[in-house]
């Protein structure tokens, strides 16, 4: 029996404090004037002290069963993004399957960066269509203030904080309809490694470390990867671009959002943008600005979507998915 796995709740979180450009400019050398001209980014959100990265999924999921009417006994799998676990182990998601109250099936961390998310969904979207689970939780959540150099200007003023989740239920596809996910699309490239990465970990150096980037290069790549994963991921679905409502791209930079748009001749009004008041939150960030979309009324049932992201590996993908 063919199944299909179809998004039937989505939910977000962001920590209560705000951390405006205007405040950003009174700790390092720089300008709301030049955060908003190279990215589109006003204030982010900051995980207060003790706040974890699975304090923001725990929250995020809690919204997401509520929003699908299910419960979490109902969950029989966990797949987390992100790049900021709250300990280098067990995984962070088993700390979010252990807070809700799951107690069937697996939970497991996901590690691409700010393609987590693309990645995670890809991934639960496997194991529903094999019948190895029923109901997923995909979170993508992350900490981002943690990893950063505050003293860097090229990098800290980029990110923020917050986790965003989805339900994905198996069903069959005749009880799917023209629902469910339709194709995603994963690719990485360890080549480009040393444009985005932290310059730490447990094996290499003991110690957490830093987000180091060269910006201008990411954005060259960015471009042209997105670019071409919604175009694989349109072809592998038999859908065309312009047939698409909605598309939620990672919220790295607006004029990565425009590049992007433009290349593809895609109208800027169907382009879901947070960047403004999320900034990037890395993994979290497609189904933060999904959520902002759904609760606000843009993006409803039936609609289709499509989900994009790049982030350090370099790892890109998208993923192609009818509310
Ligand atoms: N404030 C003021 N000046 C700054 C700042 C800042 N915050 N940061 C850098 N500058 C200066 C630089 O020092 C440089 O000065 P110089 O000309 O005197 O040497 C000048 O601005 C231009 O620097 P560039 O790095 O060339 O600036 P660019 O136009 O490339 O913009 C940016 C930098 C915004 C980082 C851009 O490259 C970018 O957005 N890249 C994409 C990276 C990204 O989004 N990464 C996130 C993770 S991956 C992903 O999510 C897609």
């Amino acid at each position: 029996m063919e199944l299909r796995s179809i998004i039937c709740g989505v939910g977000s979180h962001l920590p209560v404090r705000v951390l405006t450009n205007a405040e950003l400019s009174r700790k390092v050398d720089t300008s709301d004037e030049w955060i908003v001209a190279r990215t589109g980014i006003r204030q982010r959100h900051v995980a207060a002290e003790g706040e974890l990265t699975s304090d923001l999924a725990i929250q995020a999921a809690v919204k997401a069963l509520a929003s699908a009417g299910c419960a979490a006994a109902d969950i029989d799998l966990i797949v987390l993004a992100t790049a900021t676990p709250d300990l280098t182990f067990p995984a962070t998601a088993a700390r979010v399957q252990a807070a809700l109250g799951v107690t069937k099936g697996a939970a497991f961390d996901l590690q691409a960066v700010c393609s987590g998310f693309i990645f995670a969904l890809a991934t639960a979207d496997n194991f529903l269509a094999r019948g190895q689970a029923k109901r997923a939780l995909v979170i993508g959540a992350e900490t981002f203030s943690r990893l950063l150099d505050w003293e860097d200007r090229s990098t800290c003023v980029l990110f923020g904080d917050g986790a965003g989740a989805v339900v994905l239920e198996a069903r069959t596809k005749a009880e799917a309809g023209a629902r469910g996910v339709i194709s995603t699309f994963v690719r990485t490239d360890g080549k480009l490694h040393d444009l985005l990465y932290v310059d730490g970990g447990p094996s290499q150096t003991q110690s957490v470390g830093k987000l180091r980037m060269v910006g201008n290069a990411v954005f060259r790549h960015a471009v042209e990867h997105i670019s071409g994963a919604m175009l694989e991921a349109c072809a592998r679905g038999g859908v065309d671009i312009a047939d698409v409502d909605w598309f939620v791209p990672h919220q790295a930079n607006q004029r990565i959002l425009d590049g992007v748009a433009r290349k593809l001749g895609i109208d800027a009004g169907k382009v879901i943008s947070t960047v403004a008041l999320h900034g990037n939150t890395s993994a979290a960030s497609v189904p933060l600005a999904l959520d902002v979309a759904i609760r606000d009324g843009r993006a409803k049932k039936g609609d289709m979507v499509l989900m994009e992201a790049l982030g350090g590996g370099l790892t890109w993908g998208a993923a192609l998915v009818r509310l």
